[in-house]
């Protein structure tokens, strides 16, 4: 008998005769159930035609069966064909969650956060991965520096002075695994410190205030007006520290004006604090020049924290901090080894940038992203109850929505309609008793091909529900 492994043609698998047919054909059947190649509830040849396709006994192929059965991959019944098991309900560790409730599909997604996956430069993200490896050497790959290696670090320095007017040199740059892993560092380093509380945007994301949380602060939410943070009210919570989106505030979209940067400077000046800022999407202005960091004119007050989410993908976990002097100490305290992030991929980042190949695509996303925002803004100009805003900037575009309206409920019904939405509601620190509600329309989902047919279909939506 030939060892060459036999494939039963109707089931399209391969048997490994090695420790004999029977084991084979049922480590064949599992591993292709397992693998979903085999689907629950698809019908298996009779016992004859297997045994024919892999010319032995039908017996053999009974007790394969069997076995099968017995374990729970295989369901038998008189007289019909038997049939492959739902393995991951049936044999599942886990007690079962009750009933299954059906989650709608997302059609069109606006929902934010991410960029089109699609635009990700992949061809220059592995020219620059492999041009990266061919020259590194050997102990590069033992347990990178926890403060990101020096490449990145230069590398970013003089990217960021040159596009977002920060002060910075590479000693003051920390590469970190996105802005949430950024944000707890941050927090940890503050509490050991000795701050109880730190002040954070009211709206803000979510994740913010529950990173923070985490770390034992107490997080106090701070009212935004179009002016951004309400600094009156910053004095009055004895906080030392507060997280701020200055360029664009996530996710009501104001910028903070010069006077409001420049009183928040002088409040962390007289109370010696922090200032968190979160420049999130600070690469994507469309009606002017980008908006100078916060961190630029106070360098010694503020903790910048940037990421590569809404630039690249949040997939590839990369984010920096620029952290003045006196707050390194303490956050590399807490960093330490724990803190680091594959050194292949901050190098390949790093060589990506070098080579202008980043600015390239962030001007191209820019232009698409630019042109997907004035699309989505003039469809909903027209829906009575809507209200746009004007700031050109970002990856969503927030939408005050009438009183009237019950965000909860609109949003369940746009998604019993295939729309992906979020809203104001979770964005603010007390959800129950929101100040107001909106919509958080995020335009960078759809993929390039489908943007148009989406947008369609939101407005749709929203007419009928509006
Ligand atoms: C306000 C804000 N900050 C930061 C981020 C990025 O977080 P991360 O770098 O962890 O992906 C986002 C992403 O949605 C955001 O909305």
């Amino acid at each position: 008998m030939s060892d060459e492994p036999l494939t039963i043609r109707s089931l399209a698998i391969e048997v490994d005769r090695s420790e004999g047919l029977r084991t084979g054909l049922e480590h064949a059947i599992r591993t292709a159930i397992r693998g979903g190649r085999l689907m629950p509830g698809s019908a298996m040849p009779s016992t004859r035609a297997a045994a024919t396709d892999l010319g032995c006994s039908r017996a053999t192929v009974v007790a394969a069966f069997e076995q099968l059965q017995a374990e729970g991959y295989l369901l038998a019944r008189q007289g019909v064909a038997t049939v492959v098991a739902d393995v991951r309900s049936a044999r599942s560790p886990h007690p079962s969650p009750g009933p299954r409730v059906e989650t709608p599909t997302i059609r069109a997604d606006f929902r934010p956060g991410e960029p089109d996956g699609s635009s990700f430069p992949r061809q220059k993200w592995l020219a620059s991965t492999r041009r990266v490896l061919a020259k590194l050497e050997d102990d590069r790959l033992g347990y990178p520096d926890p403060r990101g290696t020096a490449e990145l670090r230069a590398v970013l320095a003089d990217y960021l002075a040159r596009s977002r007017a920060l002060e910075v040199g590479a000693r003051s740059v920390r590469v970190t695994a996105g802005f949430a892993s950024a944000i707890g560092f941050v927090g940890e380093a503050l509490t050991q410190m000795g701050h109880e509380s730190i002040a954070v945007e009211d709206p803000a994301l979510p994740i913010t205030r529950d990173v923070l949380g985490l770390t034992g602060l107490e997080v106090v939410p701070i009212p935004v007006d179009r002016d951004g943070l309400d600094i009156a009210a910053l004095e009055a919570s004895k906080s030392r520290a507060v997280v701020v989106t200055p360029g664009h505030q996530y996710p009501l979209g104001v910028v903070m004006s010069p006077d409001r940067r420049a009183a928040l400077v002088d409040w962390a000046d007289r109370v010696d604090g922090w200032i968190v800022e979160d420049d999130y999407d600070g690469e994507f202005r469309y009606d002017r020049q980008p908006i100078g960091s916060l961190q630029g004119i106070a360098p010694e007050r503020v903790i910048y924290a940037g990421t590569a989410s809404k630039a690249l993908v949040p997939g590839i976990r990369l984010g920096w901090l620029v952290a003045p002097a006196a707050f390194r100490r303490p956050l590399d305290a807490v960093r330490h080894i724990r803190a680091t992030t594959s050194s292949l991929e901050q190098l390949a980042f790093a060589d990506l940038i070098e080579r202008g190949e980043f600015e390239r695509h962030l001007r191209k996303v820019r232009a698409t992203y630019r042109q997907r925002r004035q699309s989505l803004a003039d469809a909903l100009h027209p829906i009575t109850g809507i209200r746009v805003p004007s700031e050109q900037a970002g990856l969503h575009l927030t939408c005050a929505l009438p009183d009237s309206i019950d965000e909860a409920a609109l949003i369940e019904a746009a998604a019993e309609r295939g729309v992906g939405l979020v809203g104001l509601h979770p964005h603010w620190a007390d959800p129950i008793r929101p100040t107001s509600s909106g919509l958080v329309l995020g335009f960078t989902r759809p993929p390039v091909h489908r943007f148009d047919h989406d947008l369609s279909l939101l407005v749709k939506t929203l007419r009928d529900l509006v």
